[in-house]
Formats: structure tokens, sequence, C-alpha cells
């Protein structure tokens, strides 16, 4: 009697066991979804409109300099973001696209927080960027608008 229960207990422990090697292997596979067969162009941010060159090049940009802190799509949740006193901004947030001109969001950019008497976490890159890749930046922050909540 005893027996069977340790015999019963084995069988279901190793059930277990096999779900979950189961459920694991299921996992990471791509589910069956017509569109995997095409190859996605890989890392797309977002699955909108195809983006312009010089978009894909702001984005570039953000996504190797500024993502850190200001987060895949600008909302300030970086993930850098809860080192920093006060936090980034949402970017997104269209109040403020609203209320920033281009030249004052380059400068910002250029000249970094202490620059413009912000926060002086937020670094210059006047001299990482060149004139260009400022410019297209903030074409891809602006574009956070259409995305955010
Ligand atoms: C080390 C973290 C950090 C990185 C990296 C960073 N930022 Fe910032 N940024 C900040 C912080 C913090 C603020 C908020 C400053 C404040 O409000 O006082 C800020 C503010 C800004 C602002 C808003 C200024 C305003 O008018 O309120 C813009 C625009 C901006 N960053 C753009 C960028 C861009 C573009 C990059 C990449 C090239 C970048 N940031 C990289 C931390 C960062």
């Amino acid at each position: 009697m005893n027996h069977q229960v340790q015999i019963a207990g084995v069988l279901l422990l190793l059930a277990m066991a096999g779900c979950s090697r189961h459920a694991a292997e299921a996992k990471p596979p791509t589910p069956a979804d017509p569109s995997a067969s095409v190859p996605a162009a890989p890392e797309v941010a977002t699955a909108e409109a195809p983006l312009s060159y010089e978009l894909r090049l702001g984005r570039e940009t953000f996504q190797h300099y500024c993502k850190i802190c200001h987060g895949e799509m600008g909302a300030g949740d970086g993930f850098n973001a809860f080192n920093l006193d006060p936090h980034p901004r949402d970017l997104s947030d269209p109040a403020f696209q609203k209320a920033k001109t281009d030249g004052e969001l380059k400068d910002a950019v250029r000249r970094g927080g202490a620059g413009v008497g912000l926060s002086p976490l937020m670094p210059p890159w006047g001299r990482t960027l060149s004139a260009a890749q400022v410019d297209e930046v903030i074409l891809y922050i602006r574009s956070f608008k259409k995305t955010g909540p």
C-alpha cells in the first residue's frame, strides 16, 4: 500500500517534469503566425508605416545614445531612469511636444541639461552628434507624439 503510494508519487513527479519540460520547449519558437514566414526586418520598434530614411537614422541615434535614460518610446522609462532625479520627462507627451520648438529641443540636446538650465544629468551631445544627427534625433522624438499615450 505504502509502496503503491510511493510509485504513484514518482509517476506524478515524472508527469509534472515531463509537462514543464514540454512547456519550456514549446515557448521559444515563434507562434505559427502567417506573417512569420516573411523574414521580418530585425529590431523594428514600431509596427507602423515605414519610417523615412531620416527617421530611421534618428531612431538609430536615439536607441544608441538616448534610450537608456529616455526609454524606447521616449516615455522617460529607460533602464537608467530610476537613477535620475529628476527623471527624464515623457517626451511623447503632446503638451510637451507643443510647448517646445525644434530649436529649443536641439539646444537641449546639443548643450545638455546644464547648458539650458535643466538637470545636468542630461548630457551634452554637441560634440558627439553631428548637426544632421541632432536634426534626425529631434525628428524621431517628434514622431513619438503619434505613438504616445
Ligand atoms: C544619462 C541619461 C540621459 C541620456 C543618455 C540622455 N538624456 Fe536627455 N535627459 C535626461 C534627463 C535627466 C532629462 C531631464 C532634465 C530636466 O528636466 O531637468 C533629459 C531631458 C532631455 C530633453 C528635454 C529637455 C526639455 O526641454 O525638457 C530632451 C529633448 C532630451 N533629453 C533629449 C535627449 C537625446 C536626444 C538624447 C540622446 C542623444 C538624450 N536626451 C540622452 C537624461 C538623459
